[in-house]
């Protein structure tokens, strides 16, 4: 947690803040938090929304009287819910005791309502067991919204007008995609402010929930040694980069009306991107943030397609195994031209960063899992030691990398002296390894962006203004591939991607890390 309000740090030393916690007996005015879960039957709210209310209950961070509700069309009972939930539910740390009894004592605050999404009347039905929870409490509610971005505006009018809170707050998260241009996601805004202010959205983006992507701003602003080298004086290139070792499997269907570039590249790497460039905050204040990441969006320049090139898995057989291509999915046309990988350079042109290359490269279907950031460090001017690197003089930079998973890692590789009465030199690290620090477990992304929504803390999610400057510097590019038909350069499933992404390098002088 950065901020005075920011409840988790506090939390994870001085136990949950009171607000939250102490209740000896209702009054009107105890609080009680009902979240309602929609979509509650589908993958993301199994896979992680439970799981993390569940850690968030463990851990005590949820007050004693909490309600979850999941709801959704599906015809499920409160033991059917629970049932199903279950069977995700773990306590993070094996050992912990007293897991069952906690596990059950969470579920028995899970109930189920079966409604459509478009029903005002669905969801009054809703409001009426909300409020027999709530009854003799301040009630907040909080509704997840997990379920195809097509019916969000629906539920949003049926839960704004039907169930919102009598008299506390009342929030909405919602999950991306928040469109797939600027104009759809400037119209899905507007019909979402009809029915809430912003400052009841909260639009997840999860990386902003990642420990690494997290600690980036105390990195910078709490060390002296790294932001005065913050700079185009200092750093030669930054790479921002994203893997997977997995096709697209079972999410072909989503996936081939957005590709890898709306799905990872306008959200995931451009936040972290954001946070990585902005200028120092006022403070830690979550609009103070925000203007500061909305100032550096605004001072890139769109991405230009020469700087672009995107590719697309294809299958191949290796080991007796056979991989499939992207276009073997049966929910993705056959010609699909969807990128399932692609590599892109971007500048921002104001006087910190001119002319600093920020490559990015995201990809499915890779040779390896991971999300990183490199940051490759100027030539030492007139180094005295020249001659024990050879040839490669670019081998002898610094390099700064921020490994957001796996194997959480900030490490910096220097040149240093081989022991010995011979003057040779090597590449060594300075190595802050997360899993040898600390002990404690690294909560999962959704932990905290939950536990920040309940709280009303803000600035780990995206404004109207953050996501209408990422969108207008991706949107030309993404109109001009789709216009061009541009083919993506198959690779094989499981590779380094396709070789172009080299070429895109050197075009800047860029070597992947
Ligand atoms: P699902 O496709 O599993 O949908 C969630 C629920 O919505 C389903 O269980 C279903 O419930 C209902 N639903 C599905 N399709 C329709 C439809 N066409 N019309 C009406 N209702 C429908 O989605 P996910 O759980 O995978 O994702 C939820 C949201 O989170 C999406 O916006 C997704 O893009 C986003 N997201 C998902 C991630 C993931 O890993 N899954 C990662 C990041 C974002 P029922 O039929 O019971 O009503
Ligand atoms: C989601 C994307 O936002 O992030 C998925 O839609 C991707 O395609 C996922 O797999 C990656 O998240 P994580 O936390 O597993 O790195």
């Amino acid at each position: 947690g950065l901020t005075k309000k920011s409840p988790t740090k506090e939390h994870a030393q001085n136990g949950p803040v009171d607000e939250v916690v102490h209740f000896s007996g209702p009054t009107q005015t105890e609080t009680t938090v009902s979240i309602t879960v929609v979509g509650a039957s589908g993958d993301l709210a199994k896979k992680k929304i439970f799981p993390a209310l569940f850690a968030l209950f463990y851990e005590g961070f949820l007050s004693e009287h909490f309600t979850i509700f999941g709801y959704a069309r599906s015809k499920l009972t409160d033991e059917e819910l629970r049932e199903m939930i279950s069977r995700t539910l773990t306590c993070r740390i094996d050992n912990r005791e007293n897991c069952e009894a906690k596990m059950d004592q969470f579920l028995q605050r899970c109930f189920f309502h079966s409604g459509q999404y478009g029903s005002e009347a669905d969801f009054m039905e809703l409001d009426k067991k909300l409020r027999e929870k709530e009854v003799g409490r301040l009630p907040n509610r909080l509704f997840y919204l997990s379920i195809p971005p097509n019916i969000f505006i629906d539920v949003v009018r049926c839960a704004s007008q039907s169930a919102s809170s009598p008299s506390g707050w009342t929030r909405i998260i919602v999950e991306k995609p928040f469109g797939r241009d600027s104009e759809s996601s400037g119209e899905l805004t507007r019909c979402l402010k009809q029915y809430l202010t912003e400052d009841q959205i909260f639009r997840i983006d999860h990386y902003l929930g990642k420990e690494l992507v997290e600690n980036l701003s105390v990195l910078r602003f709490s060390n002296l040694v790294f932001e005065p080298l913050w700079s185009r004086q200092y750093i030669r290139n930054v790479q921002l980069i994203f893997s997977e070792d997995f096709g697209t499997e079972g999410r072909g269907g989503y996936f081939d009306s957005y590709g890898i570039i709306r799905d990872i590249m306008q959200n995931h790497l451009l936040q972290i991107l954001a946070l990585f460039a902005m200028e120092t905050p006022v403070s830690l204040d979550a609009e103070d943030i925000r203007n500061e990441k909305v100032k550096v969006l605004r001072s890139m320049r769109p991405l230009q397609l020469d700087d672009v090139v995107v590719g697309q898995y294809k299958g191949h057989t290796k080991g007796g195994r056979t991989y499939p291509a992207y276009t073997d999915d049966p929910t993705v046309p056959k010609n699909s031209l969807t990128p399932t990988f692609a590599a892109a350079a971007l500048f921002i042109d104001n006087a910190r960063w001119d002319g600093v290359p920020f490559l990015m490269k995201a990809g499915k279907a890779l040779h390896n899992k991971g999300a990183e950031i490199r940051v490759q460090f100027r030539h030492v001017p007139g180094n005295l030691y020249k001659r024990s690197f050879g040839t490669d003089l670019e081998k002898s930079t610094n390099e700064l990398v921020i490994r957001v998973q796996p194997d959480e890692a900030i490490y910096l590789k220097i040149n240093n002296k081989i022991p010995g009465l011979g003057m040779r030199l090597d590449r060594s690290t300075l190595n802050l390894l997360y899993s040898s620090k600390y002990t404690k477990e690294i909560p999962d992304a959704y932990e905290r962006l939950l536990l920040d929504a309940i709280e009303g803390e803000r600035r780990l999610f995206i404004r109207s203004d953050e996501l209408d400057a990422a969108w207008a510097l991706f949107t030309p590019l993404l109109k001009e591939l789709e216009q061009k038909k541009i083919a993506p350069e198959l690779y094989p499933y499981g590779s380094r991607g396709p070789v172009g992404a080299h070429y895109l390098a050197a075009k800047y002088n860029v070597r992947w890390g």
